[in-house]
């Protein structure tokens, strides 16, 4: 009898064993019909990457570990989920050898990744792809795609790659779910189109004396990412990016963590991470260093959390230059922590040109390390890029901005406030600032800016206006957010 039973089980289990196989054959065959199914020796390539950066257990562990369930773990109830197929760049016909143009391969391997639910497009450690301006476009894909990038994608350098007004160079457009990750690096090999930047300190490198000149005057962004929700990037490197490194444009959902962006500090335009008309934008982790703004959030940007960042050199964490051409802007909700800056032009700074309507609103800088930076804490609301503007009074109005624990050493002055005369600065909050000027230095600055010491400062602010500006001076702003 026990016997009987005992064998029952086992029936049962070889049953089900056989069933499972099956099944599993039968999901392998469908994704076989594709050519690329992952065959075992990328899959123990890849695995281990991804693992090592589910071990750190921080915060996005329990993101990616689903990404390691889904495609690469083996008990059965998963197994069985594995709709996710590979689909390697050198299986589509790129040489990875830096000089062949492997644009075609790129796109015709998205175009199999883009079919697959989860699947991951790799672009394999080992090799360097010339890629010109690529875009990975995806109404019609499927969702939760992986782009795994653990080589070295170069951009050419000659002019007849690139078409004049072109505004990207890798574009990842109307995903759902797109995780670009890996230990890979993406370079612009910038130097060929920062020349014409009076600023840029000519090297002696080939590169750019063979080819100085004639690109299109429009720089592209390197990555951009537009129109899409879920989007997760880690782990890479972008460097010397034409213009700006990472950009992401009306996104929602957005994590960055563990990136680096490295370009000289020299280099014209070259934000770190641009942020436009994106929410529910968190980046953490992460190391920027540019030639411009390290991140730069402009119109329409809310609920965004900028935390465990070091930028430098460059050109700090602004918020804007927002209302250029009378243009409306609304940015609201913006944390930034933890961050520490060296030999920055500013630290933390607001940025709007006269003219413009709209607000900035809720915007807290807490626990900001500085180190040589120029001007640390800063509000303009006259900014002028270049050229000469015009005295408006409509504004961008700007309220509600909290600083708690802005500590290190500045090298021009500590704070600038250069609120609007018609729509003042109000509830601007200064908590623990402790701020050391290395050599000669100005005193703080205040026009217009009201708000209040919540603590002693160092050094002392004393031009902060106490409580609101008088009825008569606050225009209402018609067209608030
Ligand atoms: C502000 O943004 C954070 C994300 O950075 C979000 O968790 C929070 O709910 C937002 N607050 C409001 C009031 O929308
Ligand atoms: C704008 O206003 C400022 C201060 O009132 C003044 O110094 C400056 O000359 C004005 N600029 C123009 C272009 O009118």
């Amino acid at each position: 009898m026990k016997m009987c039973s005992l064998n029952l089980t086992s029936f049962t289990l070889i049953i089900f064993i056989a069933l499972f196989l099956w099944s599993s054959s039968f999901e392998s065959c469908s994704a076989r019909e594709s050519k690329q199914y992952n065959n075992l020796r990328q899959r123990e390539h890849r695995a281990p990457s991804m693992l090592r950066k589910n071990e750190k257990g921080d915060l996005h562990g329990r993101k990616l570990s689903r990404f390691v369930g889904y495609a690469y773990s083996r008990t059965p109830e998963e197994t069985t989920m594995t709709s996710s197929a590979t689909f390697n760049v050198l299986e589509y016909g790129a040489k990875g050898d830096g000089n062949t143009d492997d644009t075609k391969a790129f796109v015709a391997a998205w175009a199999a990744a883009c079919k697959v639910e989860g699947s991951a497009m790799v672009v394999p450690s080992g090799s360097v792809f010339l890629v010109g301006p690529v875009s990975f476009s995806g109404p019609d894909c499927q969702p939760n795609i992986i782009f795994q990038l653990d080589g070295k994608i170069i951009a050419p350098t000659s002019s007849a790659a690139w078409r004049s007004g072109l505004l990207q160079w890798i574009e990842f457009s109307k995903l759902q779910g797109i995780t670009v990750t890996g230990k890979g690096i993406v370079d612009g090999q910038g130097s060929v189109w920062w020349n014409d930047s009076p600023s840029y300190n000519q090297r002696d490198d080939s590169v750019s004396n063979e080819l100085r000149g004639n690109m299109p005057s429009t720089k592209p962004t390197a990555m951009r990412f537009y129109g899409s929700s879920s989007v997760t990037v880690t782990g890479i490197t972008i460097q010397n990016s034409q213009q700006t490194h990472l950009k992401f444009d009306d996104c929602n959902n957005v994590q960055v963590f563990d990136f680096t962006a490295s370009s000289p500090g020299d280099s014209p335009n070259t934000d770190g991470i641009h942020l436009q008309n994106s929410q529910a934008v968190t980046i953490s982790g992460s190391t920027l260093a540019c030639g411009d703004d390290c991140v730069s959030i402009q119109a329409g940007c809310s609920n965004v959390y900028i935390h465990d960042v070091n930028c430098g050199p460059g050109h700090g964490i602004s918020i804007g230059g927002l209302g250029k051409d009378n243009n409306k802007a609304c940015v609201s909700n913006i944390t930034v922590r933890d961050v520490t800056m060296h030999d920055t032009m500013t630290g933390v700074r607001i940025k709007t040109w006269q003219g413009g309507s709209g607000s900035v609103q809720q915007v807290m800088f807490s626990n900001i390390q500085v180190k040589d930076v120029k001007t640390p804490i800063v509000i303009d609301q006259y900014y002028c890029d270049g050229g000469s503007c015009q005295n408006e009074t409509s504004a961008v109005q700007v309220s509600d901005i909290n600083y708690i624990g802005i500590r290190g050493t500045y090298t021009q002055q500590p704070v600038h406030f250069a609120c609007s005369d018609s729509l003042p600065c109000t509830g601007v909050s200064l908590t623990t600032i402790e701020l050391e000027p290395m050599g000669y230095a100005q005193p703080p600055f205040c026009w217009e800016a009201f708000g209040e010491l919540k603590t002693a400062t160092v050094p002392p602010v004393t031009c902060l206006q106490t409580g609101a500006p008088s009825k008569a001076k606050v225009h209402t702003n018609s067209d608030s957010c």
